[in-house]
Formats: structure tokens, C-alpha cells, sequence
């Protein structure tokens, strides 16, 4: 219903980007091919017919602000209907990767738009590599469903039952009755991390190396080697074996 397709297009999160304001939460715009795709730390992200390149605006009332748990929101749905519908097991890396064989198969990124200091809009963009294949110099690091299992996905029906599974099992059932703790419970359950881990943490700063002392809604809290502790709210977080 609010969803909006283009053939080609830029990106869909600079096209919610452009024109949140006008148009109503949930708007869906999905796009069968982007040229100027883009993923977290401002890389570009590879967007050929095949994948399914989407992003979901919400304009939130009354309801978790952060634009986390949005992101999220996306990182499970996808995991869920992967796992149930098409027998494909996901690891999320956290925060939002989902991975098989330790190679991304999907990628999300969550915008928000800010009105002083509040959030007037959040936009979630995924990228999941669907029928495209993944060209060789990448093949170590990507993915996709059909590298993985050598079968299409029709990619309506697999983005209506992504929004549907967002919508009903996660957003319906724990935004709305303001249960976001249970859910981000489920979540961090779900991630390649856990506490007492030693992970490498590389970000704008550098690369810092430590382990989890524990692991919250919005930030990991890492024991450092230089002793001290610190909390993470982004970067790129590997295990250290
Ligand atoms: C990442 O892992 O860095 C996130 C990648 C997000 C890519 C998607 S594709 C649809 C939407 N439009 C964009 O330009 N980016 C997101």
C-alpha cells in the first residue's frame, strides 16, 4: 500500500532522504537497481539487479525514538523469514550484518533525521543479496541467497513478507506495547557475541583490541588491554581467536 518502486534510482535512502516529510510512516520505496547505493562508514555498497534494495521511513509518535531498535527491527525480520521460509541460517554480527559462512549476506543502515535534538524521522535501508551473483573479487567477503543455495526468490513476495514479519511479529508486538526490552533481549541472544569474548574493535579512532564485559541495547561495554573500560556504540567488532 505505501509503497513506492522506481526501476533505477540513486538510493532509496537519499529518495526518503529528500522527501520524509511529505509522505506517511511506513512508506516503503524499493528499487530493482541503485547507482549511488551506500552503506555504514559512508561505503559505497554494490546494487545490481537481483538484490533486493529497500528502505523503510518512520515518522515516530509516542513510540522508542532510537533509531536502533528500527534497524533491528529489519536485522530479525530478515534473519526470521530467511530461517522459516527459505532454509537459510543467519548469523547477525553485531549490530546489524547478517552473515553465512562469516560473508555478509545483508547490510542495514539506519538514518535518522533530526529536528534540533529530537528525531523526526528514521530511515532503515537493507540491502540483501538475493539473486545477484557476487562478483569473484568479493566472493571471500559476500554473499548471496542464490550463491548460497542456486535458486531465485521472487523479490516481491520476499519483500512482503520481510515488511510483514517486521510489522506484525517485532514492531506490532513490542514497539507499540512498549516491550522494546524483550525484544532487544532476543536480539542480543541472536548476535556472533557474547560476554567474556575478545574481540578487535576497528572505528574512525583506530583499532582497539579487549573483551566484552557486557553487551547492551545501544553499545557494547569492553574491558580494553589498557585496562580501562569502554562503552562502543559503533564500528566494525571481529572475535579474536
Ligand atoms: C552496510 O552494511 O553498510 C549497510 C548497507 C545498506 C545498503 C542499503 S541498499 C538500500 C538502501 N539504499 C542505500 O543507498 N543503502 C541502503
Amino acid at each position: 500500500d505505501k509503497l513506492i518502486y522506481f526501476d533505477t534510482i540513486n538510493s532509496t535512502n537519499i529518495f526518503l532522504k529528500e522527501h520524509w516529510k511529505e509522505l506517511p510512516s511506513e512508506t516503503v520505496v524499493w528499487a530493482s537497481k541503485q547507482t549511488g547505493g551506500y552503506g555504514r562508514m559512508k561505503r559505497e555498497w554494490i546494487s545490481p539487479r537481483g538484490g533486493l534494495w529497500f528502505s523503510v521511513l518512520f515518522k515516530p509518535k509516542n513510540r522508542p525514538m532510537n533509531p536502533w531498535h528500527y534497524v533491528r527491527l529489519y536485522t530479525m525480520a530478515i534473519k526470521n523469514v530467511l530461517s522459516k521460509k527459505f532454509k537459510l541460517e543467519t548469523v547477525i554480527k553485531w549490530p546489524n550484518d547478517l552473515l553465512v559462512d562469516n560473508k555478509k549476506i545483508c547490510g542495514i543502515l539506519g538514518e535518522g533525521i533530526y529536528t534540533g535534538k529530537t528525531v523526526a524521522a528514521i530511515i532503515v535501508g537493507i540491502g540483501l543479496n538475493v539473486n545477484n551473483k557476487i562478483p569473484d573479487e568479493l566472493k571471500d567477503i559476500a554473499t548471496s541467497y542464490i550463491e548460497e543455495k542456486n535458486k531465485k526468490i521472487n523479490l516481491e513476495k520476499l519483500l512482503k513478507q520481510i515488511n510483514s514479519t517486521a510489522y506484525y511479529k517485532y514492531y506490532i508486538k513490542y514497539f507499540k506495547n512498549n516491550t522494546i526490552s524483550v525484544f532487544t533481549k532476543q536480539w542480543i541472544n541472536n548476535l556472533n557475541i557474547r560476554n567474556g569474548d575478545f574481540i578487535k574493535i576497528i572505528s574512525q579512532n583506530g583499532e582497539k583490541h579487549g573483551k566484552i564485559v557486557s553487551i547492551h541495547g545501544d553499545y557494547l561495554e569492553v574491558l580494553l588491554e589498557n585496562g580501562l573500560i569502554e562503552n562502543i556504540y559503533a564500528g566494525e567488532v571481529s572475535l579474536r581467536k
